[in-house]
């Protein structure tokens, strides 16, 4: 570790003794000044962006209730109102009895479309979000990398504060450091923005996908009514 941080130093002394003269005293104080300002931006933004993804986080979730419930409460209305043990008419019971599998399934089969609609919507939010910790990870680094330049500048100018953050402006103007660093700080509005339209685009597919599985239960039930009128008749003939 200390052979390499030597090597870094001598290749960062000899390497800016080169191009030291192309920097002006102004031209340092304004790349500092632009990294210094960038740094409390992706501060402040990390900030914001970590209340805005827990707000997102809680409304996607109430949302998500909120559609389940509904799809989940108009299946069970239609499930009452024709599986009901009606007008304690024995041969009927009879018939609900007999069938009980079928209309167990019934309801069996709509519970598992719900929970592979609930994971397919949680599945697809998962993966932006994913997205989103890998920017801020990128963010985390350079900040980190720029704290590292900064103190090895230090070292190698003691007590010199004026050629420390000449030798830390060349750094970061030859490497481009600063452009990075901006591109990083777009990249994570953009991921951000992203997750929410992937978020409400979720929610909007989790509407279609209980919507579709509601339908489809309601052809099921028909289905199964079908079955229980069919046994009923046999039931008042004999
Ligand atoms: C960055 O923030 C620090 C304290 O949070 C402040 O002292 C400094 O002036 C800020 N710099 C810029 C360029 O905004
Ligand atoms: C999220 O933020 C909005 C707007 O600021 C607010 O109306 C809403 O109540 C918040 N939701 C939660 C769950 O905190
Ligand atoms: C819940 O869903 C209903 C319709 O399904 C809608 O009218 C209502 O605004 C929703 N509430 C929330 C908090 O999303």
């Amino acid at each position: 570790m200390l052979a390499y941080l030597c090597c870094v130093l001598i290749f960062l002394t000899v390497h800016l003794s080169t191009i030291q003269c192309e920097l002006t005293p102004n031209d340092v104080k304004t790349v500092l000044q632009q990294c210094q300002k960038n740094l409390n931006t992706s501060h402040e933004l990390d900030k914001n962006d970590k209340l805005l993804l827990a707000n997102w986080t809680a409304e996607f979730q109430m949302k998500q209730v909120n559609i389940t419930s509904h799809y989940r409460l108009e299946m069970t209305r239609h499930r009452e109102h024709n599986f009901k043990k009606v007008n304690l008419n024995t041969k009927w019971k009879e018939c609900l009895r007999l069938h009980n599998k079928e209309i167990r399934n019934s309801k069996r089969s709509y519970f598992e479309r719900e929970a592979e609609c609930l994971k397919a919507a949680n599945s697809a939010d998962r993966d932006r979000t994913r997205a989103v910790k890998q920017v801020e990870k990128e963010i985390k680094k350079w900040r980190k990398s720029y704290k590292y330049l900064s103190n090895l500048c230090d070292v190698d100018n003691p007590g010199d504060k004026e050629t420390a953050d000449r030798c830390l402006a060349e750094y970061v103007r030859r490497d481009n450091y600063d452009s990075t660093f901006e591109r990083l700080i777009l990249l994570k509005l953009e991921t951000m923005s992203d997750l929410l339209d992937q978020m409400n685009r979720c929610l909007n597919e989790l509407e279609d996908c209980l919507r579709s599985s509601f339908s489809d239960n309601l052809q099921s039930i028909r289905a199964v009514m079908n079955i229980l009128g069919q046994c009923y008749n046999r039931n008042r003939e004999n």
